[in-house]
């Protein structure tokens, strides 16, 4: 089988990234999600009207994931928002958020296809830079998906 960058054309059918849809809820969208960090069970209403919510932002607000060609699962995803300024000629920055792949699926480069994808989107809508918030440990894949250490994060929580 030819192979592209480590991967072969029947592994990169297999695991395309696209935008989220609304019958991902029923692939298993939010369990994959629970593995990230709390997350309660969203009803599939609650669902549509976060899904629609979202929508309306177009381009400016997108989840991304990849569903298994073979089981039909979601298996990976993650989200990237532009920021509007007025700094930098009113410039845009990106804020990826919420990438976890399942954990039977790690270490096959999905979360570095995941973030490439989200990389280039924000790329794409113009922001001058991307920007997000991870662990120590989680470090190492980051800087492996071309992202540096910079500053430190702050956080205030309301619950
Ligand atoms: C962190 C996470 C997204 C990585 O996804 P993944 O699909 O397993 O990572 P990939 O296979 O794309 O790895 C890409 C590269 O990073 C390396 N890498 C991945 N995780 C790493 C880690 N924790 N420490 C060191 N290197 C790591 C891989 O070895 C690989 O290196 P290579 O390109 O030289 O082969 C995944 O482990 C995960 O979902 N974790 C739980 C949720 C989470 O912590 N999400 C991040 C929120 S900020």
């Amino acid at each position: 089988m030819f192979m592209q960058n480590g991967s072969s054309l029947a592994e990169n059918k297999r695991f395309e990234v696209r935008s989220l849809e609304i019958s991902d809820y029923r692939k298993g969208f939010i369990q994959l999600l629970q593995q990230l960090t709390v997350c309660d069970s969203v009803s599939d209403e609650q669902f549509r009207e976060r899904f629609e919510e979202l929508k309306a932002s177009g381009d400016d607000h997108v989840i991304c994931v990849i569903e298994d060609g073979q089981s039909g699962k979601i298996i990976a995803t993650g989200s990237v928002f532009v920021e509007k300024k007025f700094l930098r000629n009113c410039g845009k920055v990106g804020h990826i958020e919420d990438v976890v792949i399942d954990s039977n699926a790690r270490g096959m480069q999905l979360g570095k296809k995941i973030v490439g994808f989200l990389t280039d989107h924000a790329h794409s809508r113009g922001c001058y830079k991307v920007i997000l918030d991870c662990s120590v440990e989680n470090r190492p894949f980051y800087e492996k998906c071309g992202f540096k250490q910079k500053e430190v994060q702050m956080v205030k929580y309301f619950i």
